[in-house]
């Protein structure tokens, strides 16, 4: 057919689709929404061929960033043929105008794009990576983060981020914990909210939201000995308890879309799971988004062994559930024929891209398709002074504060003279961390900078890199002795490169990587006052440095605004009050190693036949939710408002906390449960709830948490969801270690 042709019978249809919109939209009344949109999405399948159908299932990578093993040649062929309906990481307002130029005035019925991309901390303006961002235990600067990122994200063109991922991390060798919420089902779930609401907003209409997804589906974070896409297997029970409530929680704040995980559990790879994505997802959860497969994943069947080639391999994802084939090109290539051989049907290709439709109308795609490309908006809003401001709030309160022997810390801004050493010292490029798509990180202030912006004119700044992050080169030791020999205080930041954590950066070995703890202590034999400053994306093994580092602050990956936060926090005009959301260990030998762990029939004791190691403790070195302050706190005992509670009542457990230190500082107060007898074990704590509070000095705050039903609530020994009468502890305090406790019982009535 002639270009011209086309191109009016493009017009006569896409008329045809406006009619339909706008004749359903005048009769439009305020509950009919849903029955609105129906009418919208059956107009456009009427028109569709089967090919443009299937087309609406493929999803292709720009090439603009590489985020998998694959690239698509020709894609812009693939748009202007209508074989594609959304491409992932492209944006700009302008770049991704001129693709949706090509979709919706070169195709035959004009369908828009939805544009994709991994914005996960943040779009330009970059945040501290999400295992460092939930050190702040904040749920309303978190959900802050998400909006700015997707205020920023949908004024460069996108329509949908990859993001949150909610996979419940407790393996320091894998290396997207540095993306995860860390360790814990409740505080996960928190975060999974807040992400989603950020995200979407209220209105993803609005040209400032993004459609958010739930990732990776499912249990991707209990890979076999934390080697990225090894095997999971797990029962159904610690399924259901550990790794599928953040998800739920996204589909109860209305998520738009899932991401299939690439590992298999317990034999079937989560991209083929009818159990997964048809029984949990859409029949237990009702969810009505569409779901996307991971980068390949669909191709990855057949490594698996469960596909004998792409055809079968499409065949399982697409009745699986799977809606949206990510790279792949196996949907495209193969659903033709499965439809002609019988093995699929036209039915469940029509619900896929009924599905996909059903966003691009809530996005207002067809209404109009350019609207998320603005360049006025994209000027203005991109790494405003706002959203750098958020990235400096947000970088401190995700900074724990480790260690801190005889108040070392913080140091005084008229100190003499200051030694700054280390391979992140005066580094921009690691401070974004992985997945940090559009960040730039030139756009990053080092911590040199953000020293120097801190310290009085007369403070003397003696910098020496000393070492590599990762290399086994020693000649810059002595520069390194040379400038702490010439300081009053050294100050060594040392850590992981970005790429040694994120996605395929599994490590064996957890300590600081090199020859950077050689470099600590050929810099302690000066006798001078060492400061660690880590940047890192996963929990360290930091048993020597513990020992022998008088103070230790965990940055993570702090983001755009790294430098002025840790310098605020380094000189006391902000006062660390992060919490860690996963156990660092002792030894990569005690990992995966987390607080609510099984008490086991021989808990550990003196006697020899007990559960422990013959080398080390069972501790962590240091436990999940823990952090220091420059002030201390103190609680109060634990008090119930009764001692016995029932299914139609609530019990309320309070503790006095007094700010006990000469500065006002923030402690977030931590509510745990044990279920001490029940038809299966239980875990020694459970996280159940959590409160950031701000302390005077000498200021003392009554804290109340309520307890109830739903909050006991587990799978008991015939996988029903319930609570057992009996007794419970409640323990109340600073960290998952260092609490104070008092029982009460359930009872039935
Ligand atoms: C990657 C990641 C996934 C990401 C996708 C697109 O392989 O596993 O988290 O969203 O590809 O970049």
């Amino acid at each position: 057919m002639e270009k011209k042709n086309r191109i009016s019978l493009n017009i006569i249809c896409a008329a045809i689709i406006m009619l339909f919109v706008s004749a359903s939209a005048c009769t439009q009344q305020p509950s009919d929404d849903d029955a609105q949109l129906e009418a919208k999405v059956d107009s456009v399948m009427s028109l569709m061929t089967m090919e443009e159908k299937i087309g609406q299932m493929t999803l292709y990578t720009s090439g603009f960033d590489q985020t998998g093993p694959t690239v698509r040649e020709g894609y812009k062929e693939d748009i202007r043929a209508g074989r594609v309906g959304a491409i992932f990481n492209a944006y700009g307002a302008e770049f991704n105008r001129s693709l949706q130029e090509m979709a919706v005035e070169e195709t035959r019925l004009g369908i828009p794009l939805i544009f994709g991309y991994d914005v996960v901390h943040g779009h330009k303006t970059i945040f501290p990576i999400p295992l460092g961002e939930t050190a702040s235990w904040d749920m309303d600067l978190m959900q802050q983060t998400a909006r700015v990122a997707a205020v920023e994200a949908s004024a460069q063109g996108l329509h949908w981020t990859f993001a949150p991922m909610i996979d419940i991390s407790r393996d320091a060798r894998w290396g997207r914990i540095a993306e995860s919420a860390g360790e814990d089902t409740y505080l996960t779930s928190k975060v999974s909210r807040a992400k989603v609401r950020g995200f979407q907003g209220t209105d993803l209409g609005a040209n400032n939201t993004l459609v958010s997804t739930a990732k990776h589906f499912v249990a991707y974070g209990a890979a076999k000995a934390g080697r990225d896409y090894h095997t999971v297997d797990m029962s159904d029970r610690t399924l259901r308890e550990v790794y599928l409530p953040p998800f739920k929680a996204a589909v109860e704040e209305g998520v738009g879309s899932f991401m299939t995980a690439f590992n298999e559990i317990g034999g079937v790879p989560a991209t083929a799971s009818e159990y997964l994505f048809t029984d949990i997802l859409r029949g237990e959860w009702d969810f009505d988004g569409f779901v996307v497969s991971d980068y390949t994943a669909v191709n990855e069947l057949i490594p698996h062994g469960v596909a004998a080639d792409s055809a079968e391999a499409g065949a399982l994802a697409l009745k699986a559930g799977v809606d949206m084939d990510m790279q792949g090109a196996i949907y495209h290539k193969h659903l033709p024929d499965l439809l002609e051989e019988g093995v699929v049907s036209e039915d469940q290709i029509n619900e896929a891209v009924r599905r996909i439709l059903r966003y691009k109308f809530k996005l207002g795609l067809f209404e109009d398709p350019y609207r998320y490309s603005d360049t006025e908006r994209e000027d203005e809003l991109v790494l405003n002074e706002e959203h750098l401001d958020l990235a400096e709030e947000t970088a401190q309160e995700s900074i724990v504060l480790l260690k801190n022997n005889d108040n070392v810390l913080p140091l005084d801004e008229n100190i003499g003279s200051l030694a700054l050493i280390g391979p992140l010292a005066d580094n921009q490029r690691e401070l974004i961390g992985s997945w940090s798509a559009a960040g730039d990180y030139t756009d990053a202030v080092t911590l040199r900078k953000g020293i120097e912006n801190v310290v009085s004119s007369g403070t003397e700044i003696n910098y020496a890199k000393g070492a590599d992050i990762n290399s086994d080169d020693r000649s810059g030791f002595s520069e390194a002795v040379q400038v702490a020999n010439r300081s009053d205080v050294v100050v060594m930041a040392l850590g992981e490169a970005a790429n040694m954590s994120g996605e395929a950066a599994s490590r064996s070995e957890i300590d600081l990587p090199g020859v950077q703890q050689d470099l600590i202590r050929e810099v302690l034999k000066t006798g001078k006052t060492v400061i660690l400053v880590l940047m890192n994306g996963r929990p360290l093994d930091l048993t020597w440095e513990d020992e022998n580092v008088p103070a230790i602050l965990e940055t993570w990956f702090a983001g755009t605004q790294a430098g002025p936060a840790i310098a605020d926090i380094l000189f006391g005009d902000d006062n660390p009050s992060g919490k860690l959301p996963v156990t660092f260990p002792r030894s990569v030998g005690q990992v995966p190693i987390h607080y609510d762990m099984k008490n086991t029939g021989r808990p550990m004791s003196e006697n020899k036949y007990t559960s422990k190691y013959l080398d080390i403790p069972n501790s962590p070195l240091y436990p999940f939710g823990y952090g220091l302050s420059y002030t201390s706190f103190e609680y109060s005992d634990v008090n119930l408002d009764k001692t016995e509670l029932t299914a139609s009542d609530s019990l309320a457990v309070s503790v006095d906390v007094t700010n006990t230190g000469d500065v006002e500082g923030e402690e977030v107060v931590q509510l745990y449960i044990r279920d001490m007898t029940a038809s299966v074990t239980r875990p020694v704590k459970e996280l159940k709830d959590f409160k950031k509070i701000a302390l005077a000095p000498g200021e003392t705050s009554e804290v109340t948490f309520y307890l109830s039903h739903e909050d006991l609530e587990f799978y008991d020994i015939d996988m029903n969801w319930t609570v057992e009468p009996g007794e419970f502890k409640v323990f109340v305090g600073t960290n998952s270690r260092d609490v104070n406790d008092a029982s009460f019982e359930y009872v039935t009535q």
